[in-house]
């Protein structure tokens, strides 16, 4: 039987082992085995990417198979071929499919008729490897995962989605700190409440950013105008000033708090560049550790 991850509820099971994996393959680099000789991993972009489509490209090399970049714009899902057609014809081909998608939906549809693992980098609604990368990031900071406290502060997007679902696999307490009008998926939400409160832990909303970052271990946030997201920058900025990460919410966070951004960063929106370039931030630890979670998922899936 194949295994997809397109929601982090699909590392239910194994989301410990999956990040302690990716830290022996970060150790290991360079010289840890190649299980995936003769392997191809298709990679469908129907948007823009910069660390997804590199990581993935270098952790196929490194682990000795080969990804395939496909822009959707020059396949023929963009001249009106099914996306559930593209996915039987491409396994035919490769040993699994990467697929970043516009909608949630199509990136079910693709796992329900691929036979080959699907994994999700990025859709509308999840964004489950950069919250593999982000858990091994923060475990490194600190250990241990559970008991510490992170807030999410913005957009109550796709990242936000992801990890509310990671931090309570993993035993942590979060804060989805939005404004009111754009908080996360509340069916999301309610999965990760259910999960929280079988690991000991608790997942919240507050639109309130100085009481929300009070004692946190981790701040983190993301853009405020997401891939495929009409909102002008004038009306996100009226929304989500008050929810930049900077000096007043670091204030009020535990004096080891680190701060966190899956990138790309805006500086002067979403984080100040204090923020985002000062001894607190991990932020190009979470970008390369895209690699090592990645070629978690891929050994594991594909081999
Ligand atoms: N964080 C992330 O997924 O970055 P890219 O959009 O550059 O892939
Ligand atoms: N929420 C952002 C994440 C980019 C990596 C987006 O969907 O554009």
């Amino acid at each position: 039987m194949k295994r997809d991850v397109i929601s982090v509820l699909d590392m239910r099971d194994d989301i410990e082992q999956l990040i302690d994996l990716a830290a022996k393959l970060k150790r290991e680099r360079g010289h840890h085995e190649k299980p995936l000789d003769g392997k191809t991993l298709a990679m469908i972009f129907e948007k823009s990417s910069t660390r997804t489509r590199v990581s993935f490209e270098v952790a196929m090399t490194e682990l000795g198979g080969r990804g395939m970049y496909l822009s959707s714009n020059d396949m023929q899902i963009g001249r009106g071929e099914t996306i559930s057609d593209t996915a039987k014809v491409l396994s035919r081909f490769v040993h699994g499919i990467m697929y970043r998608a516009f909608r949630n939906d199509m990136m079910k549809e693709l796992a329900a008729s691929a036979t080959v693992p699907v994994i999700n980098g990025l859709d509308d609604l999840e964004h489950p490897c950069q919250i593999l990368a982000d858990l091994l990031t923060v475990k490194e900071a600190f250990q241990d995962l559970a008991g510490l406290k992170m807030v999410y502060l913005g957009d109550g997007n796709n990242v936000c989605n992801s990890l509310m679902l990671g931090t309570a696999l993993t035993g942590m307490d979060m804060v989805a700190c939005c404004p009111e009008e754009r908080m996360p998926d509340p069916k999301v939400l309610e999965e990760a409440q259910a999960v929280a409160s079988l690991r000991g832990c608790s997942i919240t909303q507050d639109s309130d950013p100085l009481r929300a970052c009070h004692g946190a271990h981790v701040l983190y946030t993301d853009v405020w105008v997401s891939m495929g997201d009409s909102m002008s920058l004038q009306e996100a900025q009226s929304l989500f000033s008050d929810y930049q990460i900077n000096q007043r919410l670091l204030d009020v966070a535990d004096g080891r708090c680190i701060v966190m951004h899956c990138l790309p960063a805006h500086r002067g929106e979403e984080i100040s560049a204090e923020a985002m370039d000062g001894e607190r931030s991990v932020v190009f630890d979470q970008a390369e550790n895209r690699l090592h979670a990645q070629k978690a998922i891929l050994w594991t899936l594909l081999r």
